[in-house]
């Protein structure tokens, strides 16, 4: 019996691998800041498949967000970190609201290396353990209309790789997952459909089962679906200047079409 540690869990990718993990016999503890949602799935869990299921609530963009959920912990030894918990901004960079830029950064970035150094220590000490970073294809390239989201994206992907490199042979696999468009409500967070630029809406199982698939292989990254691991890596890199304009043309399509963008909403 291991335990899999899961940010983001109230909904969409982390909540399907809640589901996964606890039909394949995994202890939980699931963080977000929707309580009250993550209680009902936990209760669900606990009964189907007899499993011990922990809840913590908490704002990952809290600065001191990875000490209380350690604390939270009280001791229990993490097997399987999974930081998914994210959401994006999107539009012309100088009509999205900075604070909701700040809290971005502290939750898709800062949370994630947080909890990452919280938790790694006790693996490697044990010889064994894994860590899935949510990353995303946009990680892959430069997007204008996207800039934060997207750079903070390129920041799990080329961390992810690093600890994958570093850690290799010390017994914890380290893996970036990469999705395309995904049928969650990222979409609702960020205000509209237009943000799913290019690349095939897949399925959150999907993805969760290729991302298990690859950590067990200890593959370094994974990006779901045929359609998206084309496009992810077909993409030109350079010339930068060039890549950055043409991609400003393809992303254009988000400016406007936000409504309101409504991340820090919740569902206590
Ligand atoms: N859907 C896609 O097309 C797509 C594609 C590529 C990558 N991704 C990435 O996949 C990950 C999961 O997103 P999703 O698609 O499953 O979207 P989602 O259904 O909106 O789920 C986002 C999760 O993140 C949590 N979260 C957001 N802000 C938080 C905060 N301040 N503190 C704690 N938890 C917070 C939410 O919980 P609470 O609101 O309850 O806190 C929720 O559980 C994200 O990192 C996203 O960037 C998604």
């Amino acid at each position: 019996m291991t335990t899999a540690l899961i940010t983001g869990a109230s909904s969409g990718i982390g909540a399907a691998f809640a589901d996964r993990l606890a039909a394949d016999g995994h202890d939980l503890v699931l963080v977000a800041r929707s309580t009250a949602v993550m209680e009902e799935h936990a209760d669900r869990l606990r009964r189907a498949h007899g499993i011990a299921v922990d809840v913590i609530g908490q704002d990952l963009a809290e600065p001191d967000a990875p000490e209380r959920v350690l604390a939270a912990l009280g001791g229990k030894p993490v097997d399987l970190l999974i930081n998914n918990a994210g959401f994006g901004t999107c539009g012309r960079f100088e009509d999205i609201d900075a604070e909701q830029d700040r809290r971005q950064i502290m939750v898709n970035v800062a949370a994630l290396v947080g909890l990452t150094h919280a938790l790694v220590p006790g693996m490697l000490a044990r010889g064994s353990g894994g860590v899935i970073n949510v990353a995303s294809t946009a990680g892959f390239q430069i997007s204008p209309h996207f800039s934060v989201y997207s750079s903070a994206k390129t920041f799990v992907l080329n961390f992810s790789l690093a600890l994958w490199a570093e850690y290799r042979g010390r017994g914890v696999n380290v893996l970036a997952l990469c999705p395309g468009p995904v049928e969650t409500s990222f979409f609702d967070v960020i205000g509209t459909r237009e943000a799913a630029v290019g690349g095939k809406f897949i399925t959150p199982e999907v993805v969760v089962d290729a991302a298990l698939k690859a950590l067990a292989r200890n593959r370094g990254y994974v990006v779901p679906g045929r359609s998206n691991f084309a496009l992810a890596h077909l993409m030109p890199r350079r010339p930068r200047k060039l890549v950055a304009l043409i991609a400003k043309r393809v992303t254009g399509g988000v400016v406007g079409a936000t409504r309101r963008p409504d991340a820090v909403a919740v569902n206590t």
